[in-house]
């Protein structure tokens, strides 16, 4: 039983010290271009909406259905550079998006799965590792927050010919 529990201790030692020289001398690369093991992205993917889960709780405000509101998130979307890293209805992204990784989605393929309150607290705080920022250290207000999340949930329905009226004049950051 010792000599078992010994042998135990010193294959734990030896993974901590194998681990440590493999990752501290330099030997894991932090390359974009380095793909993760499909099991290890499938990990990060269930951390990351468990976390954004149980860390969303704010209540949408009273007007997040006005098209007032969702049009104002239009403005906000291409204001705050969304469109830069996502694209948008008729908008393309910038070519540099494709050399992200984690590669931004196409949102209007995801904002049906996501409540507001997560969609909320993703762009307020942003992912970390990733490229996707957090426009509250960008300097946004909750309520143009808000507008943009009114946007998103309604844009699966949105046009092109809308979203050029609704954003026409302004400019990217
Ligand atoms: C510099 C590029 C960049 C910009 C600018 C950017 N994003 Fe992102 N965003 C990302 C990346 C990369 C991810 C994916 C992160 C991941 O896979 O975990 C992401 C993820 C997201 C998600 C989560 C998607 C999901 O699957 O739940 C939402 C929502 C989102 N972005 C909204 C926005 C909004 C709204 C803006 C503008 C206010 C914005 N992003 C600006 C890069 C960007």
């Amino acid at each position: 039983m010792r000599v078992l529990l010994a042998l135990i201790g010193a294959l734990g030692l030896i993974g901590a010290v194998v681990a440590a020289a493999f990752f501290f001398g330099g030997f894991y690369s932090v390359a974009g271009t380095a793909y993760e093991p499909e099991i290890v992205k499938s990990v990060l993917v269930r951390v990351r909406t468990a976390s954004i889960a149980r860390h969303a709780k704010d209540t949408p405000p009273a007007n997040i259905e006005d098209p007032a509101t969702v049009q104002a998130g239009a403005k906000m979307f291409v204001a705050q550079g969304c469109t830069t890293c996502h694209g948008g209805p008729g908008v393309g992204w910038a070519k540099f998006s494709e050399g992200l990784h984690p590669d931004p989605p196409d949102l209007k393929e995801v904002v049906g799965d996501r409540t507001p309150a997560e969609l909320f607290w993703v762009i307020k705080n942003g992912i970390n590792m990733t490229g996707m920022p957090s426009f509250a250290l960008a300097g946004a207000k909750d309520e143009e927050l808000w507008q943009i999340v009114a946007f998103l949930k309604k844009l699966p329905n949105v046009s092109d010919a809308d979203f050029k009226a609704w954003t026409a004049g302004v400019s990217k950051p």
